[in-house]
């Protein structure tokens, strides 16, 4: 028996080429017990790669893929205790939903009466109770994801692999199978990889997210971490909008954890828990525009934190408005005002009053 601390999942140094393609440069990640990990990145740099080499249906070409602490790099896909739902979900579709389901299970030799009440409990599992004599080229889109689904779950494995398993539903089905995998997975409590392009979907169903690009993981964090405490730029920019303000350090408030920045556009206080910004250091404030504070200005700065600029654009969309606000001579910086109605009116080409929250984030400036 292994401890329950040990991961589930190790990859371990993942080097992958095609010819001179290097796809993968080096990939360590570990994934606990019962937790869904998500590969996201742009599409191209390595995702399903990386699925099929912990599935054993792509040959890495060194490094280590271990489940349950043992190796597994050199077994056949059937012998993993891993299954995977590919992205064109490969179904049959001259058989029927039930057939589809119990495919697996008879070749493995399991008999009628068994394989007969683990497809029912199946087709319960993702809500397609009575679907099972239905050939599958008759069943929609969101319904055939939930059968390769279903069958991915057949032999209940160590870990589930999903590849972009709902990219080609549209937008609001897309959103209600997000939410349904993530309630199954949870409540199964099955480790799970799975794989999108989505940003948005990966912060929505993820507990940890590895962000990839150009071959190396650029981060791995919770969607929290990922979002409020981004490592670069390329993260930063990765979900959602962010303005960056370039800063210098200015002076370091030891007692409150404080520090003193100067922009072009004035001075900030702001809190600062990292330890490696010595005044003169060139920064980065990593600024959302959700944290943003705007108001008609009266021409004269008293409020600490205060930049003033001028509000070219305000575009109402019901739960929010963005306003776009231009400080100094063109630096547009966006300030998002949730629920709109309760705001104190804003008018285009007016003064404004920008108040940066203490609480941004900062990023060493790249020399
Ligand atoms: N069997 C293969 N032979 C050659 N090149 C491949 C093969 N599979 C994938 N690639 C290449 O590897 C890179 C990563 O592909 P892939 O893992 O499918 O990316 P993603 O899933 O992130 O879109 C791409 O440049 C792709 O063309
Ligand atoms: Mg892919």
């Amino acid at each position: 028996m292994g401890t329950n601390e040990q991961p589930t999942l190790i990859l371990k140094d993942i080097h992958k080429s095609f010819g001179k393609n290097k796809v993968l440069n080096g990939i360590s990640i570990e994934v606990n017990k019962g937790e869904l990990v998500t590969f996201v990145g742009p599409s191209g740099c390595g995702k399903t790669t990386l699925l099929r080499i912990i599935g054993g249906f792509t040959e890495h070409d060194s490094g280590e893929v271990i489940l349950d602490g043992r190796s597994i790099g050199h077994l056949p896909p059937n012998l993993r205790d891993t299954r995977i739902c590919f992205q064109n979900y490969a179904l049959f579709p001259h058989l029927t939903v039930g057939e589809n389901l119990a495919y697996g299970l008879k070749v493995k030799k399991w008999d009628k009466k068994k394989i007969r009440e683990r497809v029912d409990e199946l087709l319960t599992l993702v809500q397609l109770e009575g679907f099972k004599d239905r050939m599958i080229d008759k069943m929609s889109g969101g319904q055939q994801q939930r059968v390769a689904f279903a069958r991915a779950l057949a032999f209940s494995p160590k870990v589930l692999l999903l590849d972009e398993p709902i990219s080609n539903l549209d937008a609001n089905l897309r959103v209600l199978m997000r939410d349904e995998i993530r309630r199954l997975q949870t409540e199964l409590s099955i480790t799970t990889v799975f794989v999108t392009h989505d940003q948005y979907e990966a912060m929505a169903i993820s507990d940890k997210i590895v962000v990839l690009s150009d071959g190396y993981i650029q981060q791995v964090g919770s969607p929290i971490e990922i979002y409020d405490h981004p490592v670069n730029e390329f993260i930063a920019s990765f979900v959602g909008y962010v303005n960056f303000l370039p800063a210098k350090i200015d002076s370091i408030i030891k007692e409150t954890d404080a520090a003193v920045v100067s922009t072009e556009y004035g001075k900030l206080e702001i809190d600062i828990e990292q330890t490696e910004f010595a005044p003169g250091t060139e920064v980065l404030l990593v600024i959302r525009p959700e944290t943003l504070k705007i108001a008609p200005s009266n021409g004269t700065v008293t409020t600490q934190n205060v930049v003033q600029g001028t509000l070219r654009r305000y575009i109402y969309s019901g739960a929010l408005a963005k306003c776009h606000v231009v400080l100094g001579n063109d630096k547009e910086v966006i300030v998002d005002i949730q629920d709109p109605r309760d705001h104190v009116p804003l008018r285009e080409n007016e003064k404004v009053d920008v108040t940066v929250s203490r609480n941004v984030h900062v990023l060493k400036k790249r020399a």
